[in-house]
């Protein structure tokens, strides 16, 4: 007989152990591997199946907005119960913004609780007049610029596993607290479910249904550089009943986004599927339309986010990396009136913003490039600052730039 939450029992969880996943660590002859996983495939969930539940139905409301917001790369030093509530304030003050802007109902989602996993265009980065590996999320790595602590770790899954368990439990508390009206609007947590061993082996069954669910968050996505339809990625995440995030790219053909949308979503089920469109200014007038245009003609009735950070990030000469919020506002509401043109749900932002005043992103109180120094702290990708973040959500909402 098995024992409960053995390894032989989860290891060989689904087919997608078998596909081909990318972006992936080079650990699995690591000494601490197997007890790595072992842990996580007998830890319990860090949520359970009933809030991903909840989270479903909150979605499968077409009237519903949705507001993701976050870190770009969380730190395992703010994890925190106070670093929580403090993104958990700015969040949630953000969604009533949008909600006070709309008249709807805004479901609010953290990049909080398990975002430690980064995927990387380039395997290696300079640092300091050196060649080092690049930082690739906490979950994998040190962001310690060195050769030696660049080095990937299994535990490091253990210490993701503990570090969302903390950050989820505040994520909880708070949504449950005293006075809030509807606990259903969140807020939840989501993160790009990047690292399949991690991953994989939080997958639980559901008690009564015996359905799979996710059990390292509430809505996984699977971002850019990862989401091969015929990919490990995609058949993980078609084998689970938590809503599921896509990011979509400019690149992206209208054929591959269907070939993901019928994995994801082969029922076409309302509060399951989430598109999030990062194309860049100048790219999403032309690469968009033909995209919507499939997804509506194949019936999946998807969730559409404009995330309008990602397509728009720019390297200075300094080798410092920023986003202009003139382009993000633009992009931003581009996405929205492609969407109201082929009558397709536009339903939110997807956002990367930090609890406190960085001077990361260019424009608003952050006045050119040299105000950038100040106060720059991200782990990876620029954010905006929670002024910066009402501003392309009050441009979203009003449909003007
Ligand atoms: C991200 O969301 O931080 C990210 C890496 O996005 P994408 O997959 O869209 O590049
Ligand atoms: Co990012």
């Amino acid at each position: 007989m098995q024992q409960p939450g053995s390894f032989a029992d989860l290891v060989a969880l689904g087919p997608w152990e078998t596909l081909p996943a990318v972006q992936q660590p080079e650990w699995r002859d690591h000494p601490a591997y197997d007890e790595a996983c072992r842990f996580l495939a007998s830890a319990p969930a860090l949520v359970p199946a009933t809030e991903i539940r909840q989270l479903r139905e909150a979605l499968a409301n077409t009237d519903a907005l949705l507001l993701q917001l976050g870190d770009c790369a969380e730190s395992f030093y703010e994890c925190t119960p106070r670093h929580t509530s403090e993104k958990l304030k700015v969040i949630d003050s953000l969604g009533d913004r949008l909600a006070a802007l709309s008249g709807r109902t805004v479901v609010r989602v953290g990049r909080l609780g398990g975002q430690f996993a980064k995927p990387r265009s380039a395997a290696t980065e300079w640092y300091e007049a050196v060649r080092i590996p690049s930082f690739r999320g906490h979950m994998i790595n040190s962001d310690i610029g060195t050769s030696e602590t660049r080095k990937s770790h299994p535990r490091r899954m253990v210490w993701a596993y503990e570090a969302s368990d903390l950050v989820q439990r505040v994520v909880r508390t708070y949504r449950q607290g005293d006075g809030r009206a509807v606990p259903a609007d969140g807020p939840w947590s989501s993160h790009e479910a990047l690292v399949v061993d991690y991953e994989s082996r939080l997958i639980r069954r559901e008690p009564d249904s015996g359905d799979r669910y996710l059990g390292s968050t509430h809505l996984p996505w699977v971002g850019e550089r990862t989401r091969q339809p015929d990919g490990a990625h995609i058949a993980m995440l078609a084998s689970v009943v938590n809503p599921v995030g896509c990011k979509i790219g400019p690149r992206a053909k209208p054929e591959e986004v269907l070939a993901v949308c019928a994995a994801l979503d082969p029922r076409r089920e309302p509060g399951r599927l989430v598109l999030i469109v990062r194309m860049g200014r100048d790219r999403i007038a032309e690469a968009l339309p033909p995209i919507v245009r499939a997804v509506a003609g194949a019936g999946h009735p998807a969730i559409w986010l404009s995330d309008p950070m990602h397509g728009n990030t720019v390297k200075l000469p300094t080798g410092l990396k920023t986003r202009y919020l003139g382009d993000m506002t633009t992009e931003a509401v581009r996405c929205r009136e492609i969407l109201d043109a082929h009558g397709q749900r536009a339903a939110g932002l997807h956002i990367e913003v930090a609890a406190e005043d960085v001077t990361e992103c260019v424009g608003g109180p952050v006045e050119d490039e040299d105000d950038l120094q100040r106060f720059y702290t991200s782990l990876c990708d620029p954010r905006l600052n929670p002024r910066q973040a009402a501003t392309l959500i009050e441009a979203w909402s009003s449909g003007t730039t």
